[in-house]
């Protein structure tokens, strides 16, 4: 007996850190990123078997503590004892990259146990699940996450509000990279909520002007303007190193996209490392922009096209 479950990786394209506070956000369903679940009746001790590690779940390392919650507490909810069974998880989502990869773990691996338990699972549940892994993950999730790796539609997303999900109509290409420096997504969150504390107004001013920036954004995807939407990146990449979520690399990777002739560009994710994104306004210039960015040491570029919600290469 075995059954499987799958979900892909998200790209943000605006408003992270500002979903936190009840901003808007923008965010695309990054299909050339995939993860895979399959569970296995085996007798004994429930195992894992994943890149961190391979053995006992009651054994598992600390940095798979949000997967193990997540297990125990989806076997609770299908009133099924831990024990008989082996979860195996395949990965194209690199780690800690803004990517969405712990979310994605969480929906592949309680999809594919509702499936072997047999039981229908409402994507309700499913966010639910998904959430208590990203809160040990992250803290405090928007839930962005949890709904972008577990659906296929680009999504204008308020936190507690229904998925607003939208076509993206636009003609341009969007170039992803990888600094290949881990992202530190719970210590960036946390960070802006402390500094929230210290910098009341100014923190509430960036964080207005990032949500601000993705209803813009929004509005410049539906009405096919990606020069306008370029140009909210650069703003939005600004107010995110104001608020001390970015790094050296990411702002040289910014800046040499830019020069590249990108239309703008931008972390995405929790930043200090992980990815950013680059818009480029056809294939040649998206082309440009991708050797130029991992001329400057990105470890992996990857290229989408907007319009047509697919990847190009
Ligand atoms: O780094 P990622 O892919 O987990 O993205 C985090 C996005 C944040 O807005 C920073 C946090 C959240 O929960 O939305």
């Amino acid at each position: 007996m075995k059954a499987t479950g799958t979900s892909n990786g998200k790209i943000i394209l605006m408003g992270e850190h500002s979903v936190v506070y009840g901003e808007p956000a923008v965010a695309l369903p990054f299909l050339a990123t995939s993860i895979e679940t399959t569970v296995t009746k085996t007798s004994g001790a429930v195992t894992l078997d994943c890149v961190f590690y391979q053995g006992a779940l009651s054994k598992a390392p600390e940095r798979l503590l949000n997967l193990v919650a997540v297990i125990t507490e989806t076997a609770a909810r299908l009133n099924q004892p831990l024990q008989d069974f082996n979860i195996t998880i395949k990965s194209t989502i690199p780690p800690e990259r803004g990517m969405g990869s712990s979310a994605a773990v969480a929906v592949a691996t309680i999809r594919a146990l509702y499936r072997f338990f047999e039981e229908p699972l409402s994507h309700e549940v499913l966010l639910e699940l998904t959430n208590i892994s990203e809160t040990i993950a992250h803290g405090n999730p928007s839930g962005l996450d949890a709904a972008m790796t577990s659906g296929q539609d680009p999504l204008f997303f308020i936190k507690g509000q229904p998925f607003v999900p939208f076509p993206l109509n636009l003609t341009a290409y969007l170039v992803v990279a990888d600094t290949g420096i881990s992202g530190q997504t719970k210590e960036a969150v946390n960070s802006i909520a402390d500094l929230y504390k210290t910098a009341p107004e100014l923190t509430h001013t960036a964080i207005a002007t990032l949500g601000r920036l993705a209803e813009q954004a929004k509005v410049a995807i539906e009405g096919d303007k990606p020069v306008e939407l370029g140009l909210y990146m650069k703003q939005a990449h600004e107010q995110l190193a104001f608020l001390g979520v970015s790094n050296r690399m990411l702002d040289d990777l910014v800046q040499v996209a830019v020069k590249a002739g990108a239309l703008g560009a931008k972390l995405t994710g929790g930043g200090r490392g992980g990815c950013m994104i680059a818009l480029a306004a056809d294939k040649e210039a998206a082309a440009a922009v991708s050797s130029a960015l991992l001329d400057a040491g990105a470890v992996n570029t990857w290229t989408y096209q907007m319009g047509d919600d697919k990847r190009d290469d």
